[in-house]
């Protein structure tokens, strides 16, 4: 295991073997008894995979576009549920005393520091609405998230390669991580980096696809045809939306808008959490947002070792090759 990301290594959750913080068991049952509310929104994915993009969506098309209350950082409107469990209490509490500054204006220190301290307080209170993402897999869910009735979940998939490369890019931003590219794929085919294994979140979603409650998208359709998955997910969400605001909303989430926009793009996060780790990688969060971005930078050794994984694990229709 990369103990470089956590300070505690990985824990066995469920029946999968799951690789999250030793104090997500601290956390377990809160997690499993958490309560939802029938108007929750829910967005899920395999870090990495799009998350941000499929969250500012989901958020603008919810409220009809109300730009004025998306310019809240995604974080607190948006909040990450089980984000309290990914660090010990001992370093969840360096970084909201140190180095977690905000990064919208009108809130208090304490806001700001909430959302480390307590995500799960966070994601109770919320007005309704709610909307939560979560990186959990499906089994690792709240039990009240697992039936037909359960609250609307969009969950986003990416393909493995671009899911690699961009969280390796994110654990060198974010977590001070020195090791090798060639360190990290192999981490990835081991299935030993956070939240995998990846094909097991993939497929555990993928099985429920079919469900009235949730809906299953591509971080590949929307950038082929973003005002497609726009108009697909409105209809999920129960909402009408005129061409011209699916025109607008395709706007607002280029990946050229999304990377200057303060309230998405995580800049402030990002700047504290290189002075905590005391390391400076030269990259953005909103990094290059395109597919196949693995081939600017992967070996052909890298390629082969992630080519033999991923066909003994593809999952027919959807990452074949
Ligand atoms: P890259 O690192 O490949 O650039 P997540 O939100 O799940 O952490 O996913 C982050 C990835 O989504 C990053 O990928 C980021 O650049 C990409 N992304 C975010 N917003 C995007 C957008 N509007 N268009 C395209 N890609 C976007």
């Amino acid at each position: 295991c990369h103990k470089v990301f956590y300070d505690e290594g990985w824990v066995r959750l469920g029946k999968i073997k799951a690789c999250f913080a030793r104090n997500y068991v601290r956390y377990y049952e809160r997690i499993r008894d958490f309560q939802t509310q029938p108007d929750d929104i829910w967005v899920s994915s395999f870090p990495k995979c799009g998350t941000t993009w499929t969250q500012e969506m989901v958020y603008c098309i919810a409220t009809d576009l109300d730009f004025e209350a998306a310019k809240i950082g995604l974080q607190k409107r948006f909040p990450y549920f089980e984000l309290r469990a990914n660090w010990s209490p001992n370093l969840t509490k360096i970084i909201a005393d140190n180095v977690l500054k905000s990064n919208n204006n009108s809130s208090t220190e304490d806001e700001n520091k909430s959302f480390f301290l307590n995500s799960f307080d966070l994601v109770d209170h919320l007005e309704r609405p709610r909307f939560i993402k979560t990186h959990l897999h499906y089994s690792l869910l709240p039990t009240a998230m697992k039936n037909e009735q359960s609250p609307k979940m969009i969950y986003v998939a990416r393909n493995p390669k671009d899911a690699c490369i961009s969280l390796y890019h994110h654990f060198c931003l974010m977590d001070g991580y020195g090791g090798s590219l060639e360190d990290f794929v192999d981490a990835f085919v081991q299935d030993t980096v956070f939240c995998g294994p990846y094909w097991t979140h993939v497929r555990e979603y993928w099985e429920i696809r079919d469900r009235p409650n949730v809906l299953f998208i591509k971080y590949e359709d929307m950038k082929k045809d973003l005002p497609s998955v726009i108009r697909q997910t409105a209809n999920f969400l129960g909402v009408t939306l005129t061409e011209e605001k699916v025109e607008r909303l395709t706007e607002h989430l280029s990946f050229e808008s999304m990377r200057k926009n303060p309230a998405v793009n995580y800049e402030d996060i990002v700047c504290n959490m290189r002075s905590l780790h005391g390391t400076f990688h030269e990259s953005k969060f909103m990094r290059k947002g395109k597919v196949d971005s693995w081939k600017d930078e992967m070996t052909p050794e890298m390629v082969a070792k992630l080519d033999a994984w991923v066909a003994k694990n593809k999952i027919m229709g959807l990452y074949e090759k």
